[in-house]
């Protein structure tokens, strides 16, 4: 494969769109900067007091981590002084954060700084997600207008995962492409084009301790992907990390799905929409696959405050819809007792 480096990939891609600017490419590549400051910091993490937590809770009511914090600093830094963002929204902060005059531009990034938190002190693959919107409303100010919106408005949506190397993930409209941070050269090198999840179904993630909890129709699916699994052939396996970058990301290139249903105890379920569904929904659907809360698209939300939480079913498509189906079958015949 030719050795393309991010930047010429995303300079590729703009010229097949006459008009474009830039801007949205520039603002890319300066997420991969932000990436790999934050990768150097995870990579160091037990070298240079990073690890462990900050004794703070954040506005999700969720420990800060030493991590998180600096994660949250690099891209306020590095992603705010773009010269393309004219608000930054974050699952760390409790409103968002809008750019002076001097650093301001046409785009809004929605992110999570750094998903995964409570694997980070185990060295496990943690990661940065994010969303781009284009400013939509003509007031001078950041309205609730230019964020209170459905992810297909989303121009672009990635995320960088931390693992036992560091990638680039992104789609903009022209399919799904993943980078490889050649830390030799700090550079994200092209290691995948084109990604698919058009294949089977082999892997299932789920937090399978919170089943207790689950409404009934998370038992139906989860029962009918089992019984797929005979006695001479093992089809489909159960992988779960516990960070939902990681579980996306092996799911994208094994083929598999991942759920976070709401239950119980989170009835509207656990995970936000605006930095962590809504991008990864935007990622699956061009590659192929299919991200619903059970109840229909995730791209068609309109969130209805800033850190709105979903029910999230997110991977091969045929198991996105069994899930629907499960839901709406429930929905038909209430569970007994
Ligand atoms: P974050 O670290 O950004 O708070 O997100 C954690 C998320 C997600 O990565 C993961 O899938 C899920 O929370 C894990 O939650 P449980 O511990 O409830 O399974
Ligand atoms: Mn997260
Ligand atoms: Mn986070």
């Amino acid at each position: 494969m030719q050795r393309l480096t991010l930047t010429q990939h995303i300079r590729q891609a703009q010229l097949r769109h006459p008009g474009a600017q830039g801007e949205l490419s520039s603002l890319l590549t300066q997420i991969g900067v932000a990436g790999k400051v934050i990768s150097s910091k995870v990579n160091s993490a037990g070298l240079i007091d990073v690890l462990g937590s900050t004794g703070v809770i954040n506005v999700q009511g969720e420990v800060v981590q030493k991590l998180d914090e600096v994660a949250e600093e690099t891209m306020q830094d590095i992603v705010g002084r773009s010269g393309h963002v004219c608000a930054l929204l974050s699952e760390e902060r409790k409103s968002i954060m809008e750019i002076g005059e001097a650093w301001r531009g046409e785009y809004i990034v929605s992110y999570d700084p750094l998903d995964g938190s409570s694997n980070i002190d185990a060295n496990v693959s943690i990661g940065t997600i994010f969303g781009i919107y284009r400013k939509k409303s003509k007031d001078p100010e950041v309205t609730r207008a230019d964020w209170m919106r459905p992810g297909h408005e989303q121009v672009a949506a990635g995320y960088i995962l931390y693992g036992s190397s560091t990638v680039f993930v992104y789609a903009a409209g022209d399919g799904v492409h993943c980078f490889t941070l050649d830390p030799a050269v700090g550079e994200y090198i092209l290691s995948q084009e084109n990604i698919r999840l058009t294949g089977a179904c082999k892997q299932l993630s789920i937090n399978a301790c919170n089943a207790p909890y689950w409404d009934p129709w998370v038992h139906d699916w989860i029962g009918e992907i089992m019984k797929r699994n005979d006695q001479d052939k093992r089809r489909v396996s159960g992988r779960h990390i516990g960070s939902l970058v990681a579980d996306f990301h092996r799911n994208l290139v094994y083929g598999g799905v991942f759920a976070y249903p709401a239950d119980r105890r989170s009835p509207r379920g656990k995970l936000r929409l605006l930095y962590e569904a809504a991008p990864l929904a935007m990622i699956v659907e061009e590659a192929g696959g299919a991200a619903s809360s059970g109840h229909g698209r995730i791209l068609d939300i309109v969130p209805d405050e800033l850190h709105h939480r979903t029910s999230l079913v997110i991977g091969t498509k045929a198991e996105v819809e069994l899930a629907e189906k499960c839901v709406r079958d429930q929905v038909k015949e209430p569970a007994k007792g």
